[in-house]
């Protein structure tokens, strides 16, 4: 099985690519610096003879998407689109990864995996707009939503909250925003047990089960790195507008996984205790 990887050297695709060398797959990691997914000839060119194509390239940055959602639409939306369709044409399965951010955050069951789309930021807009190309381009599609993400390879919510804590002895986070805090390395075994199992194309969540709010997360995180959680304080989203608005609840549903036969991820709590010291050691 040939695996092309591209934004492999964001926080998630880093972590794929350790996982498919672990397991001494072949496999080709190309960062922005290589392949940029807004070029269509590149793309085409970088995924010719793969098996398998996982798209881990995007625009990340929620609130610069606000007042550039055109330059987000091109990477997330344009770029998804370049990438199923050479995926396709060179005869691979395009696994494609995005976002809870496509939701509203209103409900306060678990979304679904076909539960309706209704993004609220320009994130989500060209996030959801990437879901679609990729599901028009190739039909063998595999569109992997995942949440609340944290990993060793790049800044994240726990590294910057454990920084925060120990430097200035206290720090306020929101309790009205509920999510499922996923491990990068987790999602990364996701998406390769999918592709392992030959999973119907489809739309899956990749998040760890149960729910917590930011504040809830955070002292966890702030137990882990030894010091008192008590220094993490509570305060609400609207003390701390930004320009894109946060969903109040980011919880998604795993039946999809379920019925492929892929063991969900688990609980977000146990793990986050096994990935920890990892994580926040991370460089
Ligand atoms: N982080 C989260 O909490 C979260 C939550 C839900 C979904 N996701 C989704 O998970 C996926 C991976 O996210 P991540 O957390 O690993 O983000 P990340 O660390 O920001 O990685 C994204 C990578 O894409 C690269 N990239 C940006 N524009 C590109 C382009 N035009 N061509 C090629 N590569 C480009 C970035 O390179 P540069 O750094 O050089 O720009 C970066 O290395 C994304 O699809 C994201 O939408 C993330």
């Amino acid at each position: 099985m040939r695996w092309v990887v591209l934004g492999a050297r964001g926080m998630l695709g880093t972590d794929l690519v350790g996982l498919l060398d672990e397991r001494g797959a072949d496999v080709r990691a190309l960062g922005r610096a290589d392949v940029d997914v807004t070029d269509p000839g590149a793309v085409a060119a970088a995924v010719a003879g793969a098996d398998v194509v996982v798209n881990c390239a995007a625009w990340t940055a929620v609130d610069a998407a606000e007042a550039q959602e055109p330059a987000a639409f091109a990477v997330n939306a344009v770029g998804a689109a370049h990438v199923a369709r050479a995926a396709r044409r060179a005869g691979a399965r395009t696994v494609h990864v995005s976002t809870d951010y496509v939701f509203d955050g209103a409900s306060t069951e678990p979304y679904a995996e076909d539960a309706p789309c209704a993004p609220r930021s320009a994130y989500g807009r060209t996030k959801l707009a990437g879901e679609w190309a990729v599901r028009a381009e190739d039909p063998r599609h595999l569109v992997v939503r995942t949440a609340w993400l944290y990993g060793a390879h790049g800044p994240c919510f726990p590294r910057t909250i454990a920084r925060v804590a120990a430097e200035r002895g206290a720090v306020a986070v929101v309790t009205d925003q509920v999510g499922q805090p996923t491990w990068t390395a987790d999602v990364a075994r996701l998406l390769v047990a999918l592709v392992d199992a030959d999973a119907p194309a489809g739309t899956y969540h990749a998040t760890s089960s149960g729910r917590a709010s930011w504040f809830e997360f955070a002292r966890e995180v702030v137990a882990a790195a030894g010091l008192d959680p008590a220094l993490v304080g509570p305060t609400t989203t609207a003390e701390f507008p930004r320009p894109a608005p946060r969903p109040a609840s980011s919880v998604l549903g795993h039946d999809a996984l379920a019925r492929a036969g892929v063991a969900p991820i688990g609980d977000w709590a146990e793990r986050w205790r096994l990935a920890a010291p990892g994580v926040l050691a991370g460089g």
